[in-house]
């Protein structure tokens, strides 16, 4: 399996080996590779000739010093995972320097409004992070499909309205959520929650179901009421923001119509350790 440490490296591979007939597929990712980012590997791998995985821990993208110091680092045992998808699979793990030449900043982005709302709101200058990354990641990889989770429901969206604005060519793919037994949504922070706490955990995906129940006849208010309850009467779980959304404008849900999609967002410290996760209401 191929491994390029560099952009040059893999540009110039990636020349060699293409075509006008190739396909080349991209899954991005911070590493600490799990079943969800797996699944986006099989989707790309059976919709391209060529797959590219970038493991970079981007950290323009974090606003919490600690949770980037914290965040794992696992490159030799996610290399194991990709080969076990396929040895075909081309991995770009590049070091800051190599993306950043020295200047580790994030360029401003209009993603018209759905950069404010919940993680935009709590995580202030996140989304420019994931949008200078994905920009320069997708200048290097130059794909023609790239595969996002659903989990990251509001960078899923905010990535398809930076490839309109700025006519990237590649088409956007979001993939449905991967959980664990228990209903937790995979990410690579559950590596960082005790087994007590990660079995805990379930509550969040519980509440969610119970919130989509809800919401079939209660209004966005009361549900929002009902979570909030909930989540007092739960002290080892600290609730930053439960919001029920529309799918398209990420604005809140004032007043519920029948012709929009909804979706609840919510994010949930257990332990310091920030969780998040979406579910589809309508
Ligand atoms: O979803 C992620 O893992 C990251 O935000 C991404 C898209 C790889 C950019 O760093």
């Amino acid at each position: 399996m191929l491994i390029f440490y560099t952009q040059n490296d893999l540009v110039s591979h990636l020349n060699s080996i293409t075509t006008s007939d190739s396909s080349v597929g991209f899954v991005p990712t911070m590493g600490a590779l799990h079943e969800g980012h797996l699944s986006l590997l099989k989707e790309a791998m059976s919709q391209n000739n060529i797959v590219v995985i970038s493991i970079f821990v981007n950290p323009t993208q974090f606003n919490n010093p600690e949770d980037l110091a914290k965040y794992p680092r696992t490159l030799e045992k996610d290399v194991e995972k990709i080969k076990a998808v396929s040895n075909k699979i081309i991995v770009y793990a590049p070091t800051v320097d190599d993306i950043y030449k020295g200047k580790t900043v994030s360029k401003h982005f209009d993603f018209d409004g759905l950069e404010n709302q919940m993680e935009g709101k709590f995580r202030p200058g996140h989304f420019d992070g994931v949008g200078t990354i994905v920009k320069r990641l997708f200048e290097i990889v130059k794909p023609n499909y790239a595969y996002f989770g659903e989990k990251d429901f509001q960078q899923l969206q905010i990535i398809k309205k930076m490839v309109a604005k700025l006519e990237i060519p590649v088409s956007i793919i979001g993939c449905p959520i991967h959980r664990e037994a228990n209903g937790l949504a995979m990410s690579s922070r559950n590596e960082r929650l005790t087994p007590e706490e990660r079995k805990e955990a379930a509550i969040i995906f519980k509440i969610l179901k119970q919130s989509q129940k809800l919401f079939k006849s209660k209004s966005a208010s009361v549900v929002n009421e009902w979570v909030k309850k909930t989540f007092d009467k739960t002290p080892n779980f600290q609730l930053e923001y439960f919001q029920i959304a529309e799918e398209d404008t990420l604005l809140p849900c004032l007043r519920k119509s029948k012709i929009k999609k909804y979706r609840a967002f919510i994010a949930v410290f257990v332990n310091k350790i920030r969780l998040i996760d979406t579910i589809s209401l309508n």
